[in-house]
C-alpha cells in the first residue's frame, strides 16, 4: 500500500513548507489540496462564474484544466497553460477558496482528483481535511496548528518578503474569520481525524517541527 502521510490544520500553521521539505527528503509526491480549492475559486472568476453560485463552481471544479509542476524548490500552478502560481497565493484568493471550499458538491467534485495523487513510494498530503475524508488510511496523520498572532506574524513576513503590503492586525482578523468558517462548515470541517497528532508549531521552527514529524515517520517504519 502506497505509504500516505497527511498533514492538516489550519492556514499558517506552517503545513506547506513542512510538507514540501518531508516530500523533498522523502522523495514522495506532494498534494498541496487548498492550490485546489484556490485554482476552482480564480477559474471560476475567470470565467465570470459567481463563487456564490455551488452548481456552476462545481462544473468548473469538475473540468478544470489545471496541471501542477512539482520540482524540489517549487510548484508550478498551470491553469490552461496560464501560469498562475503567484495569482493563486494572494489573501483574497485564500479567502475565495475557502468559500468555495465550503460547498460540498465542490468538495466531492475535487475528491477523485486528490485521491490521484496517491502514488508510489509515497505521498505527502497537505490540506484540511487529508486524514479525515480524503485519505482516512493514511498511515501518519499530522495536525499541526500555531496560535493566530504567530500564523499573522509569519504571513506578515511572507508578504513583506514578496513585496506585498500588510497590517498586521488585518492580517489577524482575517485568520480569524478563514479558520472560523473552515472549522464550522457543515461538510469536511478542519478538525483533527481521531488518530491525528496534534504538533503545536507556536514555539518550534521548521527544523524542529520537521524533526518531530521524522521521529514519528521513523517509530512508524515509513521511511523510504
Ligand atoms: O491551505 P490554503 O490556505 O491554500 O487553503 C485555501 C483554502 O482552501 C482554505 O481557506 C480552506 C480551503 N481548503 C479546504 O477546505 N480543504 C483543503 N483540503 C485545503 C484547503
Amino acid at each position: 500500500m502506497t505509504t500516505i502521510i497527511t498533514v492538516d490544520g489550519p492556514s499558517g500553521a506552517g503545513k506547506g513548507t513542512i510538507s514540501r521539505k518531508l516530500a523533498e527528503e522523502t522523495g514522495f509526491s506532494l498534494l498541496d489540496s487548498g492550490a485546489l480549492y484556490r485554482v476552482t475559486a480564480l477559474a471560476a472568476l475567470k470565467q465570470g462564474v459567481d463563487i456564490q453560485d455551488e452548481s456552476a463552481v462545481v462544473t468548473i471544479a469538475l473540468n478544470l484544466p489545471v496541471v501542477f509542476e512539482t520540482t524540489i524548490e517549487d510548484t508550478k500552478v498551470v491553469l490552461a497553460d496560464e501560469d498562475v502560481s503567484r495569482e493563486i497565493r494572494t489573501e483574497k484568493a485564500g479567502m475565495n477558496a475557502s468559500i468555495v471550499a465550503a460547498f460540498p458538491g465542490v468538495r466531492s467534485a475535487l475528491l477523485q482528483r486528490q485521491r490521484a495523487f496517491a502514488q508510489e513510494p509515497g505521498l505527502v498530503a497537505d490540506g484540511r481535511d487529508m486524514g479525515t475524508v480524503v485519505f482516512p488510511q493514511a498511515q501518519l496523520k499530522i495536525f499541526l496548528t500555531a496560535s493566530p498572532e504567530e500564523r499573522a506574524k509569519r504571513r506578515y513576513l511572507q508578504l513583506e518578503q514578496a513585496g506585498q503590503n500588510a497590517d498586521m492586525q488585518s492580517l489577524i482578523e482575517e485568520i480569524r474569520a478563514r479558520d472560523e468558517r473552515d472549522s464550522s462548515r457543515a461538510t469536511a470541517p478542519l478538525t483533527p481525524a481521531d488518530d491525528a497528532i496534534l504538533v503545536d508549531s507556536t514555539a518550534l521552527s521548521i527544523g524542529e517541527v520537521n524533526q518531530r514529524v521524522f521521529s514519528l515517520m521513523k517509530d512508524r517504519g515509513l521511511l523510504p
